[in-house]
């Protein structure tokens, strides 16, 4: 997608030395653009853990790239074992996404089972990057399906079609297109006329900071809200859809997601109002059933929540924002059950949030 007109990736080989990944800095976005260079797994878990880069898709393709410069560093007899320490060490760096997972044990069989290639390292970045255009196509694909749910409200309205999403779910959280932004952006390239109620989302503020960022950049036009605007939103029918992501959906339809998602859905479906959860399939936990009881859950430090981050004197500022003697908690993510879901975008089409209509769309993974 485009940032000031160039067209950006989330992360790419550095043009000039590819023992270099380079992905965007998230953590100084939308105020400055930066980039961070990855040399190690180190980089890479730190760049996860720390959140320089962040959203599910984009996790999991920064710790495949972690595994590739892992392999480069460990060229001594024992690199398989050191491989599989490595691997462990790069899924430990955040808890809930399973893309990170997914793309960590793609890497790791594709490694292990090429390993005496004489090419493995060329051959480990190309299957990098394989993943890497593979969920381009994904958002690609997930925007074109749900294009059709934008068209079909636009028919009805015959005006703007007002859509809430929360966190950031956009091409920066994936490569390129994003999952909850994609259909929207599709809707926008075709002239559709959309507006997006963008959830500013306590505590690191990825909606008000990010998707605020790349939705203007795209000149989609939107309005930042706190968090705890939509349902009033929703009650006066200025709602007309709710697209959000998700970093783990169970086989049965339970969607994690941002905290506060939960909240959104309880308010959509007390209102009638569709809420829509976009994402690929390698956000799909097949073995998971039941995600209120079994998705891990992040806790994060309690600054985050004790104190916020801002431009001020043309750089970035922290302040406090509660009184020292109070305590935090600090939740990263919650789970909405599948019953409060309309329905699943992915890159195969849409459906139900349940285990047969889930199933029907992925039926390789019924007998895993
Ligand atoms: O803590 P973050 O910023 O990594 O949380 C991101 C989200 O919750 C996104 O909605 C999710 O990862 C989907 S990204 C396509």
């Amino acid at each position: 997608m485009k940032i000031q007109g160039e067209h950006y990736h989330t992360i790419w080989v550095d043009a000039d030395d590819p023992r270099i990944i380079q992905v965007i800095d998230q953590r100084k976005l939308p105020f400055v653009f930066e980039t961070f260079a990855m040399r190690s797994a180190d980089d890479a878990f730190f760049a996860v853990k720390e959140m320089v880069v962040r959203g599910a898709p984009l996790i999991g393709v920064t710790a495949a790239y972690g595994m590739y410069l892992a392999l480069r560093q460990l060229q001594n007899e024992s690199w398989e074992e050191d491989l599989i320490g490595v691997a462990d060490y790069l899924k430990s760096s955040r808890p809930t996404a399973v893309n990170l997972a997914f793309a960590v044990d793609e890497m790791l069989a594709f490694m292990l089972a090429n390993k005496d290639d004489a090419e493995l390292i060329a051959k480990v970045l190309a299957k990098a990057g394989e993943l890497k255009q593979q969920e381009i196509e994904f958002g690609d694909k997930i925007g074109e399906y749900g294009l059709e749910l934008i068209e079909e409200i636009y028919e009805k309205k015959g005006s703007t079609v007002n859509i809430l999403t929360h966190c950031n779910a956009g091409w920066l959280a994936c490569i390129d297109w994003g999952t909850a932004t994609a259909p929207i952006y599709k809707a926008h390239l075709k002239g559709i006329p959309v507006h997006v109620w963008v959830d500013e989302t306590r505590p690191r503020n990825q909606g008000a900071r990010l998707t605020a960022y790349e939705l203007g950049e795209q000149g989609v036009p939107h309005t930042v809200i706190p968090d705890n605007a939509g349902g009033h939103l929703m009650q006066h029918d200025m709602v007309d859809m709710v697209i959000v992501g998700s970093d783990r959906t169970t086989v049965t339809g339970d969607v994690a997601n941002k905290i506060g998602t939960y909240l959104k859905a309880l308010a959509a479906h007390d209102n009638n109002v569709p809420f829509y959860v976009a994402l690929p399939s390698s956000t799909f936990d097949w073995d998971m059933n039941d995600g209120v009881k079994d998705i891990p859950i992040e806790q994060r430090a309690g600054d985050e929540v004790a104190e916020i981050e801002g431009w001020h004197d043309e750089q970035i500022k922290t302040v406090r924002l509660i009184p020292e003697k109070s305590s935090v908690a600090n939740y990263g993510f919650d789970v909405t059950p599948a019953r409060l879901v309309s329905g699943l975008i992915s890159e195969r089409g849409i459906c139900k949030a349940d285990k047969q209509s889930i199933l029907k769309l992925y039926p390789e993974k019924i007998n895993r």
